[in-house]
């Protein structure tokens, strides 16, 4: 097991296969994807390796994210990969769900198990406002066909920003009532590239939060290892409700989770310094080079990500390490 210097304990890994986005989100990629040059990113074999040295050191869960992970050619083989480790016990991806709707089944046949699916907004014109997108009916078929599909969990991450969304609350709360999907509500988070946008918009998740109480929902109780996102239901409605809310005390103190880069560095913290490179031991016929420096690297994890102080460590946008 992956223990750090304030005993957290690591369960889960998101592995960031690629940054290239086909979206414009306006808090991450406002200007759409800008790269010049193709970039090196990690192989199959590479991916394949890091997953298998995680879970030697006992990592069950492997989120795939990007950029957008399924414009990777290969995104089914990455999902095989991972079931392929022994000791992954759940293959999660995160999405912007513009292919899901012709894909997900496959990919739950390849071993996916979970899926997570952002949507900023239930009005289509203010989705193609945030998104740059005109894909808001075919994410929502996707979402019900990732929802008939089997696969066993389903959820949506919307970022309300005050400029924008939020005054739907009503509406996503009510898009709930009959469906089994849990809607996560993501404190917009200041990144390197975007803080004009975040002064204008950040919404705190406790002003969400004191809304939800009044409105009946209820906290619900959650183990030690479920990470960050509080959780609350409501016994009128079938889905629940996730807070991620990275401004609050005590966010990192769940922290259940590490992140490995397209390009192969481990991150300790999604607003860590540079973190380290990997890559050379990637690809050796061994792991142990690669099982020795987890164990090492983890030793130096910083408690806190000092968001609330304004640190956003060397994160540009979300889209770079898959948030
Ligand atoms: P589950 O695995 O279903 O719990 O979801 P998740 O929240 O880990 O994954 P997802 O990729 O859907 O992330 C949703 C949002 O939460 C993204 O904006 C992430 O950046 C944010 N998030 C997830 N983990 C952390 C974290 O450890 N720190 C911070 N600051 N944000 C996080
Ligand atoms: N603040 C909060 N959430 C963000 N995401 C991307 N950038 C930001 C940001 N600056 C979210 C997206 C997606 C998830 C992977 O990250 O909405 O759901
Ligand atoms: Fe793409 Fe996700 Fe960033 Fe939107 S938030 S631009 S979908 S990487």
């Amino acid at each position: 097991m992956l223990v750090d210097p304030a005993g957290r304990e690591f369960s889960y890994l998101r592995l960031s296969i690629t940054d290239v986005c086909n979206f414009k989100c306006v808090y991450c990629l406002p200007n759409g994807y800008q790269c010049d040059h193709d970039r090196d990113f990690l192989s199959l074999n590479e991916i394949s390796n890091t997953i298998k040295a995680f879970a030697h050191h006992g990592i069950k869960k492997v989120r795939i994210t990007g950029g957008e992970p399924t414009l990777r050619k290969d995104f089914i083989d990455v999902i095989r990969a991972a079931k392929d480790t022994t000791g992954i016990s759940q293959i999660a991806a995160t999405t912007n769900g513009f292919s899901l709707q012709k894909n997900i089944n496959d990919w739950v046949n390849a071993g996916l198990s979970a899926i997570n699916v952002s949507i900023d907004s239930f009005d289509p014109r203010m989705f193609n406002s945030i998104t740059g997108h005109d894909k808001f009916a075919s994410v929502m078929r996707g979402i019900d066909a990732a929802v008939d599909s089997g696969i066993s969990s389903v959820k949506i991450n919307s970022v309300l920003m005050r400029q924008y969304n939020a005054s739907e609350l009503d509406t996503f709360l009510s898009w709930l009532k009959h469906r089994p999907v849990t809607i996560r509500f993501i404190e917009l988070m200041q990144t390197n590239d975007n803080k004009d946008f975040f002064d204008a918009n950040h919404l705190s998740g406790e002003s969400i939060k004191t809304k939800l109480l009044q409105k009946g929902w209820q906290r619900i109780i959650q183990g030690a290892s479920a990470g960050p996102a509080q959780e609350f239901s409501h016994p009128d409605y079938q889905g629940n409700i996730g807070l991620i809310m990275p401004y609050s005390n005590d966010f990192c103190s769940t922290c259940n989770r590490l992140r490995v880069s397209s390009l192969g560095n481990l991150h300790l913290c999604l607003f860590s310094e540079e973190g380290i490179s990997l890559r050379e031991h990637m690809n050796s016929d061994s792991n142990e080079a690669l099982i020795a420096l987890l164990s090492r690297y983890i030793k130096t994890k910083k408690p806190s990500h000092l968001l609330q102080q304004g640190n956003t460590g060397i994160t540009t946008n979300l889209s770079m390490l898959g948030g």
